[in-house]
């Protein structure tokens, strides 16, 4: 499997590099033929809108006439038809003067019509083959209506469950968002992003956006350099390494330089150190955003330090088709400069096949969207992103012919939020609401009681008599809570992490009625569900789920699917611990219960209420016979880590097994503990499996004090086991060489 992951990266580099020598002709070429106002206009990046007038697409036709538009951007069946793509793109490739392709972009995030998981809910199935498919599918879709380009994976780490786009990536490792950012990589663009079933990926948002002080979007992040480069750089690494096209350049600020004219980032780093050949897009306005930020005077100086920074193309503030001209003929921005922009993009298109392909088949749509395949596909990652938190005296799964339950809650009957934040051309329609899933799942003879019981959000509790009272007839509740689509994501980050409205309350006189309650949590965020936690038996967590959300969940709840997800964001208690996250530092105090002078709260734990890594199955598992092999090692040299894992129950469970190591002493201070591998793997009752990782010098190095990366000698612990706060515990020791 490695092999092959390893292989097929191979090949898709090396048609990448190929595909880079035999294109550099054409682009310098092409370069040589074109005006200033030509490559700028390769620059230049336009937003379709949802209400236009006559007037505005003839003005936009006009322009890419004249070669002063390389891209547009919001293509999809609405705003943008096949028709009216085809039509703009025959203008470019036929009318304009050197024929050069539009490249039409669009925000396929968690699947184009099709709608997975979210990605937080996509990474908690530790299935770096689910995260592929799903890209896969999305691609397939989206490039059947003329979407050329994704704006995905988003791969910012957020350790802060208050910000809204934590639904968008993939949680708060370094390690493991590599992992999956490389997998989106592969999935989007496959072997061959210039296929007619891929896109071209964008690794999003270059960089520390996830960092937003207090979890408010947009806002400031205050960043070291050794965090930038241990926890938010990886996963754009790992991205870049993986092959993707292009990079998005942030909104935010990093310790004072905005993402979008940080030359360090993209330049020095993203082409300096990491090699890449691709494109940087601004993110949405970020350039003009510059002069808010007070980092530009006007939208010239604006421009200016963007180009200059290394960012190619700008998404729609229009600065460089205003200003750039004018500052090459200043002599303030060297035309140099420009042509290397140009020359990414160029390259970007031809590797994208738009040269070649420049239509795309109206009726290709008619068979590519929602097919059985992609449904099932959907259904698996969702169900294998399900997590159960809680299964008191395995009051899960029930049976199919349990007498009667009740399901209540405002998420139950609703099809429209389980499609979760950024859901494309996901329409509610297609939902499989939890209410149906069941309804699909239970016996003819079982009965199924519904009521709503309140709105997801406001304060009415005039359903609660009806819930109390369907809940009091049924042998079983079933109780759909959590969050609505638009909670979470872009320019949605929350105060609270408490169920929003009156649900606490609803769970609350739910409970009272002495039944027995499992709840859904169905959520864009880590939620703090502490009262729950503590009275309710039964918990799932089944994150904004997508299309086959419903027919997922009811998987679950009956036993077709034994819960095997993993959380990969920490579960806070109550807000005011976040930022919350298990690879945290020792501190000179670390927390004991005994002490009260150490790093911890008067009013609460200092541990999370689900910590990073957990989540049950139906059956158990036991981890035994640790072995770590040579446990002294010079730099350099790699160890075998292996833990035997048994299924100690009655049904067949997966597992996902974990590695994390700690090094004790650095010249500067490290984490508790680092995610350093993981293998999903699946046990029939009884079954035991050794599993096995590898320890490699790139596992044990970081940035050490004068910021070199590398390996430094001491000791290590080292632990195998079921989640970030559990595992058997060895150790191993590096020495500089053997010999000492
Ligand atoms: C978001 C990006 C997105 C872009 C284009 C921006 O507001 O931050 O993530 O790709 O819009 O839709």
């Amino acid at each position: 499997m490695t092999f092959l992951v390893v292989f097929v990266c191979a090949v898709a580099l090396g048609a990448q590099k190929e595909a880079e020598v035999s294109c550099g002709g054409k682009v310098e070429e092409l370069l040589k033929k074109m005006t200033l106002e030509e490559k700028v206009g390769q620059m230049n990046q336009v937003n379709w809108p949802w209400e236009r007038s006559k007037a505005q697409v003839e003005l936009f036709a006009q322009q890419v006439e004249r070669g002063q538009i390389g891209s547009f951007l919001a293509i999809s069946n609405l705003p943008m038809s096949v028709r009216e793509r085809n039509e703009l793109q025959k203008i470019a490739v036929e009318g304009s003067r050197l024929g050069i392709p539009l490249m039409f972009g669009f925000d396929v995030i968690h699947g184009y019509r099709t709608i997975f998981p979210i990605p937080l809910g996509l990474a908690a199935t530790w299935e770096p083959a689910l995260v592929e498919k799903a890209a896969a599918v999305g691609a397939s879709e989206a490039s059947s209506v003329g979407v050329d380009w994704t704006f995905a994976p988003m791969v910012d780490i957020a350790r802060d469950g208050r910000w809204g786009r934590v639904a968008e990536g993939f949680g708060e490792d370094p390690y493991l968002a590599s992992v999956f950012s490389a997998a989106a990589v592969r999935g989007f663009q496959g072997i061959d992003p210039a296929s007619p079933s891929r896109l071209m990926a964008c690794l999003k948002h270059y960089v520390g956006y996830g960092a937003a002080e207090g979890g408010r979007d947009y806002n400031t992040c205050e960043l070291s350099e050794r965090t930038l480069r241990e926890i938010y750089l990886p996963p754009f690494k790992a991205g870049v390494d993986a092959g993707a096209g292009t990079v998005m350049s942030a909104f935010n600020e990093i310790s004072g330089i905005p993402a979008s004219a940080n030359r360090r980032t993209l330049t020095d780093i993203l082409r300096g150190e990491w090699k890449f050949s691709g494109f940087v897009v601004s993110d949405w306005n970020s350039i003009n955003e510059l002069i808010n930020h007070g980092f530009a005077k006007d939208q010239s100086e604006a421009a200016g330090r963007a180009v200059t920074a290394g960012v190619d193309m700008d998404m729609v503030s229009q600065a460089y088709l205003k200003c750039l001209p004018e500052l090459v003929r200043q002599g303030k921005v060297s035309e140099k400069l420009i042509d290397e922009a140009v020359r990414r993009i160029l390259r970007v298109k031809l590797r994208a096949g738009l040269f070649e392909r420049s239509y795309v088949d109206p009726n290709l749509s008619k068979s590519a969207l929602l097919t059985e395949g992609n449904l099932s596909a959907a259904r698996e990652a969702a169900r294998q992103s399900i997590v159960l938190l809680k299964n008191e005296n395995s009051l899960l799964p029930l049976k199919k012919d349990v007498g009667s339950v009740a399901l209540i809650g405002p998420l139950a009957d609703n099809q429209s939020d389980l499609l979760g934040a950024w859901a494309a051309l996901g329409k509610a329609e297609d939902v499989v609401s939890v209410l149906k899933g069941i309804r699909n799942k239970l016996s003819p003879e079982s009965k199924l009681f519904y009521a709503k019981g309140c709105d997801i959000a406001g304060s009415s509790t005039s359903g609660f008599v009806e819930a109390v009272e369907v809940a009091q007839r049924a042998d079983v509740v079933i109780l759909a809570v959590g969050e609505s689509k638009d909670m979470s994501g872009e320019a949605h980050s929350r105060s609270s992490l408490d169920l929003p409205g009156v649900q606490q309350q609803l769970v609350e006189v739910v409970c009272a009625t002495g039944k027995p309650v499992v709840v859904v949590l169905l959520s864009g965020r880590p939620m703090s569900i502490g009262w729950i936690a503590e009275n309710v038996p039964a918990i799932l967590v089944a994150w904004h789920p997508g299309v086959q959300g419903g027919n997922a969940v009811a998987d679950c709840l009956f036993g077709d699917y034994n819960p095997s997800g993993k959380l990969t964001v920490s579960f806070p208690r109550t807000v005011g611990q976040v930022p919350v996250y298990y690879n945290h530092k020792n501190t000179g105090r670390p927390p004991k219960e005994d002490n009260k002078w150490t790093s911890k709260y008067v009013d609460i734990s200092w541990t999370p209420l689900f910590a990073f890594g957990y989540g049950l199955s139906y059956t158990t598992f036991e981890y035994d016979n640790l072995r770590v092999s040579p446990s002294r090692i010079a730099i350099g040299q790699s160890i075998t880590v292996s833990a035997e894992v048994k299924n100690t129950g009655r049904r067949s469970g997966r597992e996902v097994v974990q590695l994390y190591i700690r090094d004790l002493v650095g010249s500067v201070t490290r984490p508790v503990k680092e995610l350093k591998g993981f293998k999903k793997i699946l046990l029939g009752p009884g079954e035991k499996k050794t599993v096995s990782f590898t320890l490699t010098s790139d596992h044990l190095a970081f940035y050490d004090i004068n910021m070199n990366y590398t390996v430094e000698p001491g000791q290590f612990a080292v632990w195998v086991g079921p989640s970030s706060a559990e595992g058997l515990e060895g150790k191993f020791e590096v020495v500089a060489a053997l010999s000492e």
